[in-house]
């Protein structure tokens, strides 16, 4: 995510200080003390076990569209990381998974690229390698604002993009020390971009999820599909919390906003009440194909998982495939004990307990 400096005091951020805020992110990340599962009312919702399914699961069928495509599954990695050694070698093992299911895989913010000339490399790289793969762009809406439209299209180019990614992070912003939490200008910038961008936009946030107002404000703009993100999973203020040793300031503030944000669950109840007229993506702390069910039940139209995809690209490519198919037979058993054929039964059946 975002890398400017807050303070005018503070120096730009150096190669090597950006490179090992991204590996600090990447192990953070994999702790469970900056995760909020037991935040993300999930366990609320249980659905009504169907005894007698007058169904044949091998006949279940968990397609999903997406952007005028029909895909196999309703899941999505969500956007992780980008732009240093580390990253490539995660990447390549998150795209060769997402390819071989058919996934499509957002990529982690690509700020780097717009101040470097040769960052593109690494997405040519992997898209020489997967060109059937669907990778969705990712920029920070502080960028956005400060960058002309060109370099948002270079962007898209260099990845060959089936859609961009424009994700917002107030809280990580104002956690982070080298966040840049000036926001000023960011309706009018999305609506520029969905106006002339020629690939869908996507909004997401980082974990904090939406508010019914803004979905409703986000309607206004042209967006394509809200992830909403939210609370239940990855917190960056818990992890940027952690990264402040020696910062009382911000180690503080960190806790204090340990548990901030919208549920996912709530924020996609949110999107039913604003009516929104954009396709909803439901990411943040979905841990299994049971919580996915839940979310697609309440109206998502895909969900998408980001720290377990990272745990699993630790172990390489078969340990992502091996969650993934996991994460499927655990949705098509849902849809089988809950006397649903497929996503559309799921939504209109009468499935909750
Ligand atoms: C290591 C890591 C890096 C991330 N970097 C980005 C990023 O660059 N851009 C972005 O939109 N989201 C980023 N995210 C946020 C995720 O896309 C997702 O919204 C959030 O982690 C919640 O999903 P989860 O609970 O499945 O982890 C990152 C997440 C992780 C774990």
């Amino acid at each position: 995510m975002s890398t400017d400096t807050v303070e005018p005091t503070q120096q730009a951020e150096s190669t090597e200080q950006f490179e090992t805020r991204k590996r600090d992110h990447i192990r953070l990340a994999l702790s469970d003390d900056h995760q909020t599962h037991s935040l993300s009312a999930l366990e609320e919702y249980q659905f009504a076990h169907e005894a007698l399914p007058d169904l044949n699961f091998d006949d279940i069928d968990i397609k999903a569209e997406c952007f005028g495509q029909t895909r196999e599954t309703p899941f999505f990695i969500s956007s992780m990381t980008a732009g240093h050694p580390d990253a490539i070698n995660i990447n390549h093992t998150l795209a060769a998974a997402a390819s071989a299911r058919g996934w499509p895989m957002g990529v982690g913010s690509q700020r780097r690229e717009l101040g470097d000339a040769n960052a593109h490399q690494e997405w040519q790289a992997l898209r020489r390698q997967f060109p059937n793969l669907s990778l969705w762009g990712n920029l920070g809406i502080a960028q956005l604002i400060t960058s002309p439209l060109a370099d948002i299209q270079k962007l898209c180019d260099a990845l060959e993009a089936e859609a961009m990614i424009i994700h917002l992070n107030p809280l990580q912003e104002c956690m982070q020390p080298e966040g840049t939490p000036n926001f000023k200008g960011a309706f009018q910038a999305l609506r520029k971009l969905c106006l002339h961008l020629p690939i869908p936009v996507i909004v997401k946030e980082t974990g904090c999820g939406f508010s019914t107002k803004t979905l409703i404000r986000l309607a206004q703009t042209g967006v394509a599909a809200v992830d909403v993100s939210g609370l239940g999973g990855t917190h960056w203020g818990r992890i940027e919390g952690a990264r402040a040793t020696g910062d009382d300031k911000r180690a503080r503030a960190a806790n204090t906003f340990k548990n901030w944000g919208v549920t996912t669950v709530d924020s996609i109840a949110n999107a039913h009440t604003a009516n929104v007229p954009f396709a909803l993506f439901a990411s943040g702390g979905v841990r299994t194909g049971l919580d996915a069910a839940k979310l697609l039940a309440l109206g998502a139209d895909l969900t998408g998982f980001a720290q377990p995809m990272l745990a699993a690209a630790m172990n390489g490519e078969q340990a992502v495939i091996h969650l993934m198919d996991a994460l499927a037979y655990e949705l098509k058993t849902t849809l089988f004990c809950t006397g649903c054929a497929n996503l559309q039964a799921l939504k209109e059946n009468d499935v909750w307990l």
